[in-house]
């Protein structure tokens, strides 16, 4: 039966995280219950999407025991409904929690609510810790996704409502940071380790290339990986074609330094290109979403800029920035109160769009 108590539970399993929660309002978290399997796939150095699968199943139902015992809620029959992220993401793993927010909605009698992924990322931005106060961001707004699979600008005049900016022509920010982590011999993922490493630099005169790609909103980071073979190559004195393609034995400092001139120029751009797209629409908010939102550097960098123009930024949490289900969770409330349902036969959508561009 549905309600308007406004608690959703939602699920997420599109990528290497086993997540569920509950979100009241499409803000309060009551609980947030995320299982990573970073360590499961360090071995690789990256996902194994058939791996992931069978990770999903095995966490899926032990994750959804612990969200029902920490949200305190007796009953999911109180819930509102059902929220699940339909994609895009692994196909495989998309289909996990699908089945399990179908089952719960069977089960319960419930309202079963899609979710994009990336509509997701941007609604951690409404999120509050239980303790917390804060406004809700104000429209219209600019929205910077920057996550493994997807980096772009869109603009927001009104809730749940999107305008292409500008996208990445290449690699996303996230897979440019896992790459080049590889090639400087970092753990997997390649983002907090090199901002650690980074961290870390003494010397900060490795300037790395930027893309511009002109006045439009658009991203390339393929170059950087190129520009950083080079540089290791370099550091190793050999040509880069006879230089494998990961796991280079560079010392520390220059994997320091290396880090630090990529990720500046990932910042610069980003930061750049966001606060431009910000005052030409001439947006109230900044919002910054996705896995490498999780990067301090990043973050303060648009702070800084934001606030010299008096454009109130909001960025989740580390924590809420990469992938997590109460972000699928705020989205899904306000999908539902629009009216969103899905019947029993929602699929995966492993190429699903948030936004296109325009006719030119
Ligand atoms: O949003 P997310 O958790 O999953 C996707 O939907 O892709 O993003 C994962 C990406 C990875 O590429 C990871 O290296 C990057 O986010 N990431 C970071 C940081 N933490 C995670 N990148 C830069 N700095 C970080 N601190
Ligand atoms: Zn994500």
């Amino acid at each position: 039966m549905s309600n308007s108590s406004g608690l959703i539970l939602a699920v997420e399993s599109s990528c290497d995280e086993t997540a569920v929660a509950v979100v009241k309002d499409g803000r309060r978290i009551l609980t947030n219950v995320v299982a990573s399997q970073v360590a499961l796939h360090s071995a690789t150095g990256g996902i194994v999407p058939e791996v992931a699968a069978r990770a999903h199943l095995r966490w899926m139902i032990p994750v959804l025991e612990q969200a029902r015992q920490e949200s305190g809620i007796s009953s999911w029959s109180e819930l509102e409904a059902v929220a699940v992220t339909e994609g895009p993401g692994l196909a495989g793993s998309l289909l996990v929690g699908i089945t399990m927010a179908k089952t719960l909605c069977w089960l319960y009698d419930l309202p079963l609510v899609p979710v994009n992924h990336l509509e997701g990322h941007i609604y951690a931005a409404w999120l509050l810790d239980p303790e917390e106060e804060k406004p809700a961001p104000d429209f219209p707004l600019v929205a910077l996704v920057v996550s493994g699979g997807h980096t772009f600008l869109v603009e927001m005049k009104d809730a749940l409502k999107y305008r292409l900016l500008g996208q990445t022509v290449d690699d996303a920010a996230g897979e440019a940071f896992d790459k080049v982590g590889r090639l400087l011999g970092l753990p997997y993922p390649g983002g907090p380790a090199i901002m650690k490493a980074a961290a870390g630099a003494v010397a900060r005169d490795r300037v790395f290339p930027r893309a511009w790609l002109g006045d439009t909103f658009d991203f390339s980071f393929s170059g950087l990986k190129t520009a950083a073979r080079r540089e290791v190559a370099k550091e190793l004195g050999i040509d880069v074609k006879d230089m494998g393609s990961d796991g280079q034995a560079l010392p520390e400092s220059a994997v320091s330094e290396l880090a630090f001139g990529f990720q500046d120029s990932v910042v610069d751009v980003l930061t750049s290109k966001t606060l431009r797209a910000a005052e030409e629409i001439g947006a109230r908010t900044i919002v910054v979403g996705g896995g490498v939102a999780a990067n301090s550097v990043l973050r303060k960098s648009i702070e800084d800029a934001a606030s010299a123009r008096r454009i109130r930024v909001v960025v989740p949490r580390p924590g809420l920035c990469t992938d997590n289900a109460s972000m699928i969770g705020a989205a899904g409330f306000f999908r539902a109160r629009a009216g969103a349902r899905a019947g029993m036969d929602l699929a995966a959508k492993p190429s699903l769009k948030l936004a296109v561009p325009e006719p030119a």
